[in-house]
């Protein structure tokens, strides 16, 4: 079936010539088309161009005056599936607590560990699927989710099933993360090489026998887990082909970055603490840094050097971190405003970030991230606004008016 946008006033992120990953001083530029169309076959962008030029026929005509239309959104760091919240640990760190002394208390992730634990199967199910048709309501097409609030083997295994109904049953694309060492269980402190052992010895292999896991995470920072714990897992994990994906210098400059570049990492997340040895071990890398502003916000943490990484010629990818924790929301059109305020990125740049670069991250940006020819139809219709810039500016204002994915209208 052939469908055709017209009479769009600004169609952005057209790529005739894809890129994997966008980087340094390109990410300040988007390709733009004003007063455009866009052709789609069934589930794969076909071209587009200046109204004018359009000559043809198609099955089914979208009418965008007014509107802008963009790639959808990937949001390549999240933890959307989740039991209960954590507002009171939120009123206890207004009161002055910090995150790890919450930790070290047992609050925190053990916090949402213990509620995961006790929680069905259907019900994870039932409230994720909720917060996925959130996350697309605005303008998020395609998600990586992470396990880390099981920490035991049966439980971490029942999150990874969640992910997979969550597949099988949503439209969007989702990419499913073992992030066995997200904390210390309180059974574990003190022999904390034990966890790390039953991380190796079970959650690994019965997460890739059983098909439930695409990358690795580890929480490689201080307070958490170590260089020498991160190392074990990590090989462990290219055993069964799992790729790193990993939490690295939220705490401190604790090597996590060094770390996910050995390993040849698909992207290492958060990096409030990255300096010069860091930036430069990055450069010529595989490894995406990517940034989650929502947490910084929520924790109100110092800032990731975005504008040094930038300069320094790297990507930088922006997501959400959708969690009950540290970012308890997974709009990522609030993100891209966080992204412009808080890193003082230009729009552009935050585009990028969003789309493109977080496609990277999640490893599917030969499908998804621009619009290109042969890439997957998933792209928003914005309602009426005068500008791209005004995506970020009217923050907390949701702009989407139609998601499409793979050429279907989903919300
Ligand atoms: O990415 N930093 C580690 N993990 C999560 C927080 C999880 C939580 O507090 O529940 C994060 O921010
Ligand atoms: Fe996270």
């Amino acid at each position: 079936m052939r469908t055709i946008i017209k009479n769009i006033k600004q169609l952005l992120m057209v790529e005739t010539a894809p890129r994997p990953r966008v980087c340094g001083a390109e990410m300040a530029k988007i390709a733009t088309v004003d007063n455009a169309y866009l052709v789609v076959d069934d589930d794969r962008f076909v071209s587009w161009g200046v109204m004018d030029n359009y000559q043809g026929t198609a099955d089914r005509e979208i009418d965008a005056t007014g509107r802008m239309v963009m790639p959808a959104f990937c949001d390549s760091h999240t933890h959307m599936v989740y039991a209960g919240s954590r507002e009171i640990e939120y009123t206890d760190k207004i009161r002055g607590l910090s995150y790890e002394e919450i930790a070290r208390r047992g609050g925190g992730i053990l916090n949402s560990a213990k509620r995961v634990q006790e929680a069905s199967e259907q019900q994870l199910f039932d409230d994720a699927m909720l917060r996925l048709h959130e996350m697309a309501a605005h303008g998020t097409g395609a998600v990586e989710i992470k396990s880390g609030y099981g920490m035991t083997v049966d439980a971490e295994l029942k999150m990874l099933r969640v992910i997979r109904r969550l597949r099988e049953q949503s439209p969007l694309t989702i990419r499913a993360t073992l992030l066995g060492a997200h904390g210390i269980p309180l059974e574990y402190r003190g022999r904390q090489e034990q966890f790390v052992d039953l991380v190796i010895e079970q959650m690994i292999p019965r997460a890739a026998d059983e098909g439930l896991a695409d990358f690795i995470d580890v929480f490689c920072d201080q307070g958490f887990f170590t260089v020498a714990d991160t190392e074990r897992m990590l090989e462990a994990g290219a055993r069964y082909g799992l790729r790193p994906k990993i939490h690295a210098n939220e705490m401190a400059l604790s090597g996590g970055i060094q770390v996910a570049v050995r390993y040849n990492a698909l992207s290492c997340d958060h990096l409030e603490f990255t300096g010069p040895a860091e930036i430069e071990c990055l450069k010529g890398s595989a490894t995406m840094p990517t940034v989650l502003p929502g947490a910084a916000f929520f924790l109100n943490m110092r800032q990731a050097p975005v504008r040094q990484m930038m300069d320094a010629g790297l990507p930088v990818a922006i997501a959400s971190d959708y969690n009950p924790g540290s970012s308890p929301n997974g709009n990522m059109q609030l993100i891209l405003s966080m992204a412009c305020v808080t890193y003082r990125m230009l729009p552009e740049e935050a585009i990028n970030a969003t789309t493109i670069n977080t496609a990277y991250a999640m490893g599917v940006s030969d499908r998804l991230g621009s619009i290109a020819r042969g890439k997957e139809a998933n792209f928003i219709i914005t309602k009426p606004i005068p500008t791209y810039e005004y995506l970020p500016y009217a923050y907390g204002e949701n702009k989407v008016e139609q998601l499409y994915i793979a050429g279907k209208r989903l919300v």
